[in-house]
């Protein structure tokens, strides 16, 4: 790869692959949390994801070029540590839907990072349209980002597993009840 236009077109590549995995994941994780708010806001998430491979399928079009995916292995591995998780720990319902807020909000972190670079090329390229695009993306990013760290302040696991001991407000990582 020598140019500019060949690196955005892969970076593009990469983050539709992203988009279009996250359309499922985040059906998944809808269906799999136990907190009402959070299963709403994974929908909600999910249905703004679909508009998002829109946008980026509309980014390849205005260029001129045929959308291709390159596998996002940055996500691959995001997915695997929370498929990793499930299987291993066999977390309580509780437990899950910490875990999936934070994954979510590791996803949007490494997606607003990915927006923020193809951004970049797109304005030193002068891709005014792909530009604006992409802000929207991003923007929409941030705005999930936010959402997943307010409902982290909310939900919390429901055993601190240090019941017996007098230090309340030393917090650490929750454990089942055996
Ligand atoms: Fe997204």
């Amino acid at each position: 790869m020598q140019t500019a236009h060949e690196l955005f077109l892969h970076e593009l590549g990469d983050i539709l692959n992203a988009e279009r995995r996250l359309v499922d994941a985040l059906g998944e994780q809808a269906e799999r949390s136990s907190n009402p708010q959070l299963q709403k806001a994974f929908s909600a998430h999910q249905a703004q994801t679909e508009k998002q491979v829109q946008r980026v399928e509309q980014i390849f079009e205005q260029l001129g070029e045929e959308p291709e995916e390159e596998e996002c292995k940055g996500l691959s591995g995001l997915l695997e540590e929370l498929e990793t998780f499930k299987q291993e720990q066999d977390p309580s319902e509780d437990i899950l839907d910490v875990v999936s807020i934070g994954a979510a909000s590791k996803v949007e972190s490494y997606e607003i990072c990915a927006y923020e670079s193809l951004i970049g090329l797109a304005q030193d390229m002068g891709h005014t349209k792909a530009v604006k695009l992409l802000q929207q993306n991003l923007k929409e990013e941030e705005q999930t980002l936010k959402k997943m760290q307010g409902l982290s302040r909310k939900i919390k696991p429901e055993q601190s597993g240090m019941e017996e001991e007098e230090e309340p407000t030393r917090k650490r990582g929750s454990r089942r009840a055996a």
